[in-house]
């Protein structure tokens, strides 16, 4: 397993471009199993949820061919197999998405439920009210979704729920109506842009949807989709960490492939913060500007809550929370869409960040200092906020469990890497711990036990130790060793 070893301080500069949207991509991807004829996607990421669902529509019947330039074709040769396994959907949430184009191209689909997840409550019974709304038949059997429906029938749908509408669930819904007999209209469908992108690339493959981008959409149904080019949006979240990186070292960093539309809330509270960001259109005229972060020296605290777009993205709320800590003040951070999405906070306190919780909210203290130490990602977001405040710590750091960031950023030390910052990819191992994080000598002896009571209780303990070892080891044999690897954290 890899890690990362950071040494912080410097002040980044340089250009950096922002790759296709992840968020996108994977829906997109899902929808080639309703085409009759190949589908070929522009700047979708080199990242490793793309490959797994990737070998996810293999086992669906779809051949996806990487070509140059991070092209993706993806073509149907076997639409017969309906079953989304357990195995692979356990790795990356965003499998759920096969579940609508299953059901409406191929009239059934078992497709496993996707589990638990680090950044909170993650039910899909939006998913499935809407289906159900257009004559599905759903029954969840063995920790499977199994939904058939000879021919679905356009209705309407309201998809709004206790923390706004669904992104997917939207997608889901969306595909479904594509090829259903009549209209569907969704009530409060999720407005973010790759909801939006999702239906473009719908609509060029012969759907009926008009409304994108708001909360009432109104599908046609249609009786075939055929292949189609579509080009990715660029990734707003991976453009956002590259500015909050910009922004926390003080440093000048250029965005380039931004559409800006998609990022109001986030340069809007950016903003707030002191940040100065000059933005260059393209002399071209396309809708894709470069962001230019100016060294800024004091970071103001403020306060921000994350809420469905059009408002501050939750996925760059964790983020936003490492800028914060060095800001000069008090600042709040709420997240409205995943209430409980704070297990960076106890990390961002090991590298020297002053924050606590407070029901929904983190209240954080800002300080100008923060230093290197050991921390673990949790999840993929919260691992780029330890990433970036890393950058800004004085000293050395180690980041642990990076194979949440692979999931969601392509190469992304190697860009941050571009721009100077120092951030080695090791293994994970005791060796490659940098000697200033290992604990001094005189630390280890002088909080050594020595008395003979406390040699006692050492015995004692390291008889429980073995006594817990021996009992997980008389469990283990039930797991195979890439199981017990994946099984360590749910995909988000
Ligand atoms: C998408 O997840 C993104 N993932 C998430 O990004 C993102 O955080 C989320 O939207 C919100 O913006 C992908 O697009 C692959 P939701 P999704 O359904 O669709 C509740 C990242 O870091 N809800 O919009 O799964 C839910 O619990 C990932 O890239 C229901 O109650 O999110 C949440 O509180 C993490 N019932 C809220 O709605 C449902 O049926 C929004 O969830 C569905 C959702």
């Amino acid at each position: 397993m890899d890690m990362f070893v950071v040494r912080g301080g410097k002040p980044l500069k340089g250009q950096v471009r922002v790759s296709g949207a992840k968020n996108a991509a994977l829906p997109i991807m899902a929808a080639s199993l309703m085409a009759d004829g190949p589908i070929t996607l522009h700047d979708v990421p080199d990242l490793v949820d793309v490959r797994t669902l990737s070998q996810l529509l293999g086992t669906l019947g779809v051949i996806s061919e990487r070509q140059a330039d991070n092209a993706l074709r993806l073509e149907v040769i076997d639409d017969s197999p309906v079953v989304a396994d357990y195995e692979l959907v356990r790795r990356m949430r965003a499998s759920i998405c096969v579940l609508g184009p299953l059901l409406t191209r191929r009239g059934r689909a078992t497709v496993s439920l996707p589990g638990g997840c680090n950044i909170g409550d993650r039910p899909i019974d939006l998913h499935l009210k809407g289906l159900k709304a257009l004559g599905a038949d759903i029954r969840i059997e063995h920790g499977y979704v199994i939904a058939t429906a000879r021919k679905l029938k356009g209705a309407r749908v309201f998809l709004g729920g206790s923390f706004g509408s669904t992104v997917t669930g939207t997608c889901n819904v969306m595909a479904a109506a594509a090829l259903a007999d009549g209209v569907t209209t969704i009530e409060s469908a999720a407005c973010e842009p790759e909801v939006a992108d999702y239906g473009q690339l719908l609509n060029a493959m012969g759907a009926k949807i008009e409304g994108l981008g708001t909360p009432f959409l109104r599908i046609e149904g249609v009786e075939s989709l055929a292949g189609a080019e579509h080009h990715v949006i660029p990734d707003r979240i991976e453009a956002a960490t590259l500015l909050i990186a910009g922004a926390i070292t003080h440093g000048e960093v250029s965005v380039e492939n931004v559409c800006i539309d998609h990022l109001s809330a986030v340069l809007d509270k950016l903003n707030d913060v002191g940040v100065r960001i000059r933005i260059a259109e393209d002399p071209g005229g396309s809708d894709r500007s470069t962001l230019h972060v100016l060294p800024s020296e004091k970071l103001t605290p403020t306060e921000c809550s994350a809420l469905p777009y059009p408002g501050l993205p939750t996925d760059v709320q964790a983020q936003f929370m490492a800028l914060l800590s060095r800001a000069d003040g008090i600042s709040v951070v709420t997240d409205k869409v995943f209430p409980d999405r704070f297990m960076h906070v106890a990390e961002l306190v090991r590298l020297g960040a002053s924050i606590h919780r407070e029901g929904q909210s983190a209240i954080i203290n800002g300080t100008e200092k923060l230093h290197g130490a050991c921390v673990m990602a949790c999840d993929l977001r919260a691992s780029a906020a330890l990433v970036l405040a890393a950058m800004a710590a004085d000293g050395e750091s180690v980041i642990r469990r990076i194979y949440h960031l692979d999931r969601g950023y392509e190469q992304l030390e190697n860009r941050l890497n571009s721009l100077g910052a120092d951030i080695r990819r090791m293994n994970d191992c005791e060796e490659n711990v940098p000697v200033s994080l290992r604990l001094p000598q005189s630390i280890e002896n002088s909080s050594s036990l020595t008395t003979s009571g406390h040699v006692e209780g050492a015995a004692r303990l390291e008889d429980l130790r073995q006594i817990r070892v021996d009992s997980a080891e008389t469990l283990a044999p039930l797991q195979s060793p890439a199981a017990s690897k994946a099984k360590q954290e749910p995909a988000s």
